[in-house]
């Protein structure tokens, strides 16, 4: 309950938490907790995989979510992010320097993948890391966490605009 607050909290500082339309989860037990905890008429909840989702979003938050998900489906559902439009994500997930692997200490059947998920986002120019708050930093690779919102921005911002290869060698030979 108190991670859930501080993640209210944290989101409630970036976002406007009456404009979130949508809440899906592969869990049906998890739905139904999020149903009881935000039980408001317009939000929508589906029980569904992540690299499923439909719809158009502007923002999409992650919560504790990429560590679980089987790595096949990890690249589907950054495809997912990208299809439905989002202009920020918005995730909190475990940021070890190396790629980690245990056991769930919610579920022993599942194995969670921890990971800088930030590089997910970075290595495409057009999303580029808004906010960031790093948690348990000192606690050691296994705890250490981070917060943080990736921004879509025009391909004009992301990409420096240089003369073709032809107008270069022109240049030079001029
Ligand atoms: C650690 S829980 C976090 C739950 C919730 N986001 C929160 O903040 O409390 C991880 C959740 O990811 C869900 N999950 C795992 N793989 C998924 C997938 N491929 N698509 C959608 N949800 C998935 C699990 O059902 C589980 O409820």
């Amino acid at each position: 309950m108190e991670d859930q607050e501080r993640f209210v909290d944290q989101v409630v500082r970036v976002v406007d938490m009456a404009s979130i339309k949508s809440v899906l989860d592969l869990g049906p037990k998890s739905i139904n907790i999020a149903k009881e905890f935000e039980p408001k008429e317009n939000l929508k909840f589906k029980v569904g995989y992540s690299h499923q989702a439909h719809g158009r979003f502007d923002l999409v938050i992650l919560n504790m979510v990429l560590q679980w998900i089987p790595r096949h489906l990890l690249i589907p559902t950054l495809n997912q992010i990208d299809q439905c439009g989002a202009t920020f994500v918005f995730i909190k997930d475990f940021r070890p320097q190396k790629f980690l692997s245990s056991v769930s200490v919610h579920n022993p059947n599942v194995r969670i993948f921890k990971q800088d998920y930030r590089q997910m986002f970075t290595t495409f120019p057009f999303f580029q890391v808004g906010w960031e708050e790093v948690e348990y930093a000192t606690r050691g690779i296994d705890f250490i966490r981070s917060s943080f919102l990736i921004k879509r921005v025009s391909l004009d911002e992301a990409y420096e605009d240089r003369p073709s290869v032809v107008e270069n060698q022109r240049g030079k030979k001029s």
